[in-house]
């Protein structure tokens, strides 16, 4: 598939899953965007681009750090995602923030203008990740840092949710956990190198597991419904839905508790690098 196409049928799903994206009472997207944010650690005054930036998880953080002498620009590919963002940033009163709709790969944004760039969960949906890094790069000033929060090791339940999918789904999709396990996000010096060819020095790496607890199995099918994984069920034909849902159940009955409650954990790798 052509990137272009790739890339609109990112922006599509995103576009269709704005509205319930960690609003179905499972936090998930705010925690791991709150660890790359204290990575980061923004400061009053800076300026700060948030790469991706969905419903603000990073953006909103980032924005209320540097206060109103600073500023926080977001873009994402995903129009919905930027609107509801924008009223969000409306809502709080927030007046150093601003929102478009750019894509990622050639976000065509003012050179040498950044003293922090964040990036969590959205590098591995690009159809060239290192070639944007390297760009990014270009976007910071001298001495400023990027971060990217991208997943790491997970627990076997995921890995077993996963498969259940693995065989609806085409070869070129991208999707944050299943691209993960080939190719530079698949580990902790794959995304370094990435940051290094780009040419970031000071290139490190933190992790944080995290832990999510869904009341119920339903619980869960909603969440999967509700962000990016929303795609590989759309891939699923109709009329297997409900099996392929039941499948999933079974995979979950390992992690769940005497009182239905299914708990999980999923690592999270923060790398930055510095310009
Ligand atoms: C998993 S979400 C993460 C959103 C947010 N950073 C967070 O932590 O909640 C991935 C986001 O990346 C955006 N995205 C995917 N490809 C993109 C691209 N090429 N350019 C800009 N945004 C993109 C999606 O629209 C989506 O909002």
């Amino acid at each position: 598939m052509d990137p272009q196409e790739q890339s609109r049928r990112v922006a599509a799903v995103f576009d269709r899953v704005a509205a319930t994206y960690e609003a179905v009472d499972v936090d998930w997207f705010n925690p791991i965007a709150a660890g790359l944010v204290r990575e980061l650690a923004p400061k009053p005054d800076e300026r700060a681009l948030d790469i991706g930036c969905g419903r603000g998880a990073a953006l909103l953080p980032i924005a209320r750090a540097v206060g109103p002498g600073g500023h926080a620009t977001g873009f994402d590919i995903s129009a919905q995602m930027v609107a509801l963002t924008q009223a969000d940033v409306d809502a709080e009163g927030l007046t150093n923030v601003d929102l478009q709709v750019l894509d990622a790969s050639d976000p065509g944004l003012p050179l040498g203008t950044y003293d922090l760039i964040a990036c969590s969960l959205v590098a591995f949906f690009l159809p060239d990740p290192a070639a944007a890094i390297a760009s990014w790069h270009d976007l910071l000033k001298p001495g400023g840092r990027l971060g990217l929060s991208t997943f790491a090791e997970r627990h076997p339940a995921w890995v077993e949710l996963d498969a259940v999918f693995k065989p609806y789904l085409p070869p070129q999709m991208r999707d944050a956990r299943t691209t993960g396990e080939s190719g530079p996000f698949g580990s902790d010096a794959g995304v370094e190198g990435l940051l290094r060819a780009a040419g970031l020095h000071e290139v490190r790496t933190t992790h944080e597991p995290i832990s999510v607890t869904f009341q119920d199995a339903e619980q869960w099918h909603t969440w999967s419904w509700s962000h990016g994984q929303r795609a590989m069920w759309e891939f699923v034909p109709e009329g297997e839905r409900s099996a392929v849902k039941a499948t999933a159940f079974q995979c979950l009955a390992g992690v769940t508790d005497d009182d239905g409650r299914i708990h999980l954990t999923q690592g999270v790798r923060y790398t930055l690098g510095d310009r």
